[in-house]
């Protein structure tokens, strides 16, 4: 194998490690690797150059190989500090010698990086060779999970346009300091690097909830600079990544970080969306008792029916010896919160962001000391050496902590998500800007979304019922689908 000029990964020697672990994951991901053998030929992403943002796991590393064996050229970051796993960078660095991966990606990320690290890695997916001088080396195609690769581009262009950076912004929780920091180093380089960028990008495909809910408010302001695919919304993504990837993941992190008996406790989850249903789910399944905090009456009302006590926060506060947030929201704990939890209560998130759990008003409080356990498990002690003395165990500084604590979902699940990301971009790459892709946020047609659970089942054992001819006319369907309308909820 050749190695890429220019990667940055923590240690290059983990790369063997790292392949081990990606050649059973392959065996595990079987709708990646049937678009392997049915596009391995033809080569659809032949002259995509993907500028690649999401967790660098074992998983992502089955992705980024199958995007480049369907003939893109990738460059990876990962869209979180803490959620990289560096056996599984260095492998894709080096790659795997065989004909389909002569060289490896380079990638950015490892385990632990600073802010000012996180945005250095997002700005060297867009760095391509020979791009400064001729903008058509540059991406054309941006895969991202939570949005920040995508806002970068769009912030950059926009306050490109505006001549400067503001000293602070009120669009948006990722847009914090270090953020604008970077970009203002980034415009006194080259003033023009993200509006060049920005239009030769033909499209981009987000991966998870909180990253479409910043698309979609791009696409109402009218400031969305290219088509996108939601990915999240494809239903074999968010009903089961989501659902029962956290299912898995979710105790994986609490015990990974903790190792604490979750049966007998209470686990008090807060939203009950896909995430939080998957997250109540597994906590019960490990013998805690679950209460939901809800502000939609129809999720509040499908926790109770699923058989969770669901009240407000503050009137239970006292009683959970696990808090999980789950909401994509912000401010859902908050100090005053923590420091009215029992007695090292675990506090974690599993939504895209940090800001569900109040880690900037925890550091402030003038009665709080915080102590390292370990990487990524902090003790907040409050009130030390009195005789109020008390702490919390919060989880990966309030990030993602299925990603931060653990390894993420597994590979079949994620198999699910990443052949939903790897059709967008064939779509994408293929027919953006067409009638069937405009600017705007679109998802997959159902049949595509029929098609990735159809590649899974196999591997299951699962034997599907074919509908006959005279079934499919009576309930005017084809044989071959799509079986439901767009608006059903499955
Ligand atoms: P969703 O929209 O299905 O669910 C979120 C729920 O939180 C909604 O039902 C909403 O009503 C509720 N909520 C909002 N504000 C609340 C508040 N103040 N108190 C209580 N409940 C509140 O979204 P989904 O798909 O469940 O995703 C949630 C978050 O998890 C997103 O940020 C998403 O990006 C992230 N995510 C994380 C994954 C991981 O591996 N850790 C995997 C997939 C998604």
């Amino acid at each position: 194998p050749q190695v890429p000029a220019g990667y940055k990964v923590a240690d290059i020697g983990l790369a063997e490690a790292g392949r081990h672990q990606i050649r059973l994951a392959e065996f595990e991901m079987p709708g990646l690797m049937s678009l392997r053998a049915e596009f391995g030929d033809s080569l659809p992403l032949k002259g995509a150059r993907i500028a690649g943002s999401l967790h660098m796991t074992v998983q992502t590393a089955v992705l980024i190989e199958t995007l480049t064996a369907l003939g893109a050229e990738v460059r990876w970051a990962s869209c979180n500090i803490f959620s990289t796993q560096d056996e599984a960078a260095a492998a894709v660095v080096v790659g795997d010698g065989t004909p389909e991966h002569p060289s490896g990606v380079p990638v950015f990320a490892w385990k632990g990086e600073t802010l000012e690290e996180y945005w250095w890695t997002a700005q060297q997916i867009f760095s391509w060779p020979g791009s400064a001088r001729d903008p058509a080396k540059g991406a054309n195609m941006i895969l991202d999970d939570g949005g920040d690769a995508t806002m970068l581009v769009h912030r950059g262009a926009e306050f490109e346009a505006a001549g400067r950076v503001p000293d602070t912004t009120e669009q948006d929780s990722a847009e914090g300091a270090v953020f604008l920091a970077a970009l203002r180093d980034s415009l006194n380089q080259d003033p023009r690097k993200w509006t060049r960028t920005a239009a030769q990008i033909r499209g981009v495909t987000e991966e998870t909830t909180t990253g479409v809910h910043r698309l979609y408010q791009l696409a109402a302001g009218g400031r969305l600079l290219f088509p996108a695919i939601n990915v999240n919304d494809s239903v074999t993504k968010s009903k089961f990544d989501n659902r029962y990837g956290i299912r898995h993941s979710l105790p994986d992190g609490i015990m990974r970080a903790t190792d604490v008996l979750i049966g007998g406790k209470v686990a008090v989850v807060c939203g009950y969306g896909d995430v939080g249903k998957g997250a109540a789910e597994a906590l019960r399944g490990q013998g805690a008792r679950v209460i939901v905090t809800e502000i939609d009456p129809i999720c509040a009302l499908q926790a109770a029916m699923d058989g969770h006590q669901v009240a407000r926060l503050e009137s239970i506060i006292g009683q959970g010896d696990i808090f999980i947030t789950a909401t994509g929201g912000t401010g859902i704990i908050t100090a005053a919160n923590m420091l009215a939890m029992k007695d090292k209560a675990i506090v974690g998130n599993i939504g895209h962001f940090d800001n569900e759990i109040d880690m900037a008003g925890l550091s402030r409080l003038g009665n709080a000391t915080q102590v390292e356990i370990k990487p990524q498990v902090h003790e907040w002690v409050f009130d030390r050496g009195t005789a109020q003395e008390r702490s919390v165990i919060v989880l990966s500084e309030g990030r993602l902590l299925n990603l931060g604590n653990a390894t993420g979902h597994p590979s079949f699940v994620m198999s699910n998500s990443f052949t939903n990301q790897v059709i967008a971009q064939m779509e994408l790459f293929a027919k953006a800007g067409t009638g069937e892709y405009g600017t705007g946020v679109h998802v997959l047609p159902k049949i595509l979304d029929e098609k990735v659970a159809r590649l899974h089942l196999p591997a299951l054992g699962v034997e599907l019922t074919e509908l006959s001819a005279q079934q499919a006319a009576y309930l005017g369907l084809d044989t071959a689908g799509p079986y439901k309308p767009g608006h059903y909820r499955y």
